[in-house]
């Protein structure tokens, strides 16, 4: 099984305590960088961690949280090389792995989602990349990257 680098806010301390059990259950090493506490952090702080850890190498995806998951993907998307979807039920999570072949998945602790945010990941973790025109989508994604348009 692949590692996995996981961190959050104080905006999702709980949230993702479960998804971190969860994922170790599912056999992942986990590397969670925090915080464990609800004591006030930035989350563009958090995900520049993150992102950076697995852009070092060696981690299959990562996982970010925090209060509604906005703030924490909306960092991570402007991380060269960072792909970071913030799926609202399971369909968008398996569609963000086979049409965005995201690296990152993120959630929000104070959100209250309609399907568990743990079959949301699994659906993400457990659906397929496809190729062809959305792999060229996602090359088209990666190309507008330093952008000013
Ligand atoms: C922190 O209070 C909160 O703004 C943060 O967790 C997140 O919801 C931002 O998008």
């Amino acid at each position: 099984m692949g590692k996995v680098v996981v961190a959050n806010d104080h905006g999702a301390v709980e949230l993702t305590k479960q998804i971190v059990r969860h994922l170790q259950q599912r056999g992942f090493e986990v590397n969670h960088l925090g915080v464990l506490s609800t004591d006030s952090v930035d989350y563009p702080d958090m995900a520049a961690q993150a992102c950076g850890e697995f852009l070092a190498g060696g981690y299959e995806f990562g996982v970010l949280c925090c209060g509604t998951g906005i703030g924490i993907s909306i960092s991570a998307n402007k991380i060269d090389g960072i792909r970071c979807a913030l799926p609202q039920n399971i369909f968008a999570a398996q569609m963000a792995k086979s049409h965005n072949n995201v690296n990152f998945i993120a959630f929000g602790g104070r959100i209250a989602y309609p399907e568990p945010v743990l079959a949301m990941l699994d659906a993400y973790i457990d659906s397929p990349v496809e190729e062809g025109r959305h792999a060229k989508r996602v090359q088209k994604i990666m190309a507008l990257e330093g952008c000013t348009c």
